[in-house]
């Protein structure tokens, strides 16, 4: 017998049940025919889950008990673990509930290929991620539009994000982060030699400050210093993952979301206004640059207001994830003091005892620094799992599996990067795995242009903190830039550590947008040289 046929005739033979049982039914007491109709959609959910796995087309499915609901609970809470255990059970390739989804997962390098590599008619992110993003960014942006369209978006925004740009950011950054060091109440480093922060404030804030002061400009970091800085929060607060599930519920939170979205649009496309009607178009920032270039390659331009909520989509992208690894590496430098000792003689060396000024040239001289980063991106991947939306049916190489249109497949490289088969001992901290490695992972083999510049055409890396393919990050080398900045100016002036003497790393919380220390995440700064002003 067929596998088809096995499964038309299980159905059948459902049928025929269903007959006999409905006539027992109508003769039940109340209490049992209620009981019955709260039972029947566990009774369906079982069902339905012993069809699917009757079918040698469809992966391996991931048992659960509540309808609809299905693997959220483990899933959302412990992804990791999540995976490991069906990992074990499955193989790399398998299916769960997630909220009336069937969500596709392959793990590993494969999966990587498969997903982030999957061609543009079988699927979308727009579809995948609209939900969440739209009402954050606005209209005419990143997933609001077709493919093509964010593909010459992604081109537009890397004109500010080129060398020459990192070389004008390098002093800007700087200039931030000492302000922050002397003003933070958490902080105020000429008052005092040591002190107490919690890094899940410290580290949004620095980000904060620093990417809008060289990506928005002046103008637009002064007003963070007012009130306007409420109005992030409350986009922040929009910004969740309940919203791949509920977008537009008419909660307060969401209203506030939507005002933050016209007001901080409003005064960027104010700011953009001001600067065409002086002619006042330089090369300061990402906000000159789009108004230089953000002509579609068919000759349609992005109006202003589009050009304003892309600036807020680019902000978002960089705020939670930069932000992330910045806390969760200072958290590992104060559970590593030879960590630290090692950093330190790098920057003595090459900043010549501080007799040179920190530059971009600077930065890429510190390939220790530079490791450090990376080696905390392989340990905290800010995104447990991307998504992409299944459009047109997918064959599974070398299997029998088809994943079907209207699943949703997911990727996880933050996974891969925690095995041992890829990365020995891999939940300890060792810059040192990658000193023979320290290249950019941005194009390596042979390399592909999907509109926005050369990448890696082949995505089977096990570490790809940045992603791959068409929806590749552009950020990587500006994230790099202002952590170096942040990291090469903390570890020349202070030393981190724990309140008490056997302190360690925080565990994660998978359940916000990025993955993050579970907060509060305090640690103590204390000055190299005690009385040293900055
Ligand atoms: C440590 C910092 C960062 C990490 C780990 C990171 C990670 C990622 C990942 C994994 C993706 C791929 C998403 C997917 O395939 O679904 C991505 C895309 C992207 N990121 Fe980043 N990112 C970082 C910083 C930034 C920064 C600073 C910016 C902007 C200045 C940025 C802008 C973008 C953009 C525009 C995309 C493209 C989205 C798409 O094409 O669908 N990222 N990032
Ligand atoms: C726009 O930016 C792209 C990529 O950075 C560049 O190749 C192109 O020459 C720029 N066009 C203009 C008009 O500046
Ligand atoms: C499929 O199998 C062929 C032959 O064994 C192999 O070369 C190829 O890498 C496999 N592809 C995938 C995606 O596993
Ligand atoms: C890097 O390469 C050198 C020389 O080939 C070797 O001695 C060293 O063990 C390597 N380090 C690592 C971490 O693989
Ligand atoms: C640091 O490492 C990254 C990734 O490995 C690389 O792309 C970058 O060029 C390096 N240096 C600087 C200064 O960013
Ligand atoms: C480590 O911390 C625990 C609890 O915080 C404490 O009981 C223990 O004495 C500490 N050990 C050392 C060596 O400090």
């Amino acid at each position: 017998m067929s596998d088809t046929t096995q499964s038309t005739s299980l159905v059948a033979q459902i049928f025929s049940y269903a007959g006999i049982a409905l006539s027992y039914f109508n003769a039940l007491p109340i209490a049992q025919r209620v009981s019955i109709i709260v039972l029947a959609p566990f009774v369906y959910h079982i069902v339905w889950q012993l069809l699917y796995s009757l079918r040698k087309d469809r992966t391996p499915l991931v048992f659960s008990w509540i309808p609809w609901v299905g693997s959220a609970i483990p899933y959302g809470t412990q992804p990791y673990v999540f995976f490991e255990k069906c990992n074990k059970q499955y193989g790399d390739i398998f299916s769960f509930l997630l909220l009336g989804k069937i969500m596709t997962v392959y793990l590993g390098p494969k999966g990587h290929e498969f997903i982030f590599n999957a061609k543009l008619a079988e699927v979308s992110a727009e579809a995948a991620y609209s939900h969440l993003t739209t009402p954050v960014f606005g209209k005419g942006v990143i997933y609001d539009v077709p493919n093509n369209r964010l593909m010459d978006q992604k081109k537009f925004v890397k004109g500010a994000l080129t060398k020459e740009a990192f070389k004008t950011y390098v002093p800007l950054f700087v200039e931030e982060i000492v302000k922050y060091l002397k003003t933070s109440p958490n902080f105020k480093v000429n008052e005092h030699d040591s002190g107490k922060i919690n890094v899940m404030v410290t580290q949004p804030e620095m980000t904060i400050f620093t990417a809008s002061r060289t990506l928005l400009g002046k103008e637009m970091r002064e007003k963070l210093d007012t009130d306007f800085a409420y109005l992030y929060n409350d986009l922040d607060r929009g910004f969740t993952p309940l919203n791949f599930v509920f977008p537009n519920i008419p909660s307060a939170t969401n209203k506030r979301r939507d005002h933050a979205q016209k007001t901080i649009s409003n005064t960027y496309l104010e700011l953009i206004k001001k600067r065409r009607s002086e002619n006042d178009i330089q090369d300061r920032d990402l906000i000159d640059e789009l108004m230089k270039n953000s002509t579609y390659k068919d000759g349609t331009k992005m109006t202003d207001q589009e050009i304003a909520n892309l600036l807020i989509g680019v902000l978002m992208g960089g705020q939670h994830t930069s932000a992330a690894t910045s806390a969760w590496t200072l958290l590992h430098l104060a559970e590593r003091p030879d960590v630290q000792e090692e950093l330190y003689q790098e920057q003595v060396k090459v900043l010549d005892n501080f007799n040179r000024e920190l530059s971009y040239d600077a930065l890429e001289e510190m390939p220790l620094l530079n490791q450090t980063l990376k080696e905390v991106l392989r340990l905290h991947h800010p995104l447990h799992s991307l998504f992409r939306k299944v459009i047109k049916d997918m064959q599974v190489p070398n299997t029998s599996y088809v994943v079907p249109k209207d699943n949703y497949v997911l990727v996880s490289p933050g996974y891969t990067h925690l095995q041992e088969k890829y990365f020995p001992q891999p939940h300890t901290l060792n810059i040192h795995r990658w000193d023979n490695d320290s290249q950019s992972s941005y194009s390596v083999g042979e390399e592909i242009d999907y509109g926005f510049g050369s990448i890696s055409k082949g995505v089977s890396s096990p570490y790809l903190p940045f992603g791959g393919g068409r929806h590749r990050c552009i950020g990587e080398h500006y994230a790099y830039c202002q952590l170096l900045t942040i990291f090469s100016v903390f570890i020349r002036h202070f030393k981190f550590r724990y309140e008490k003497p056997n302190g360690t790393v925080p565990i994660s919380d998978f359940t916000s947008m990025v993955t993050l220390p579970t907060g509060p995440a305090y640690i103590i700064w204390e000055k190299r040289i005690p009385g040293e002003q900055l």
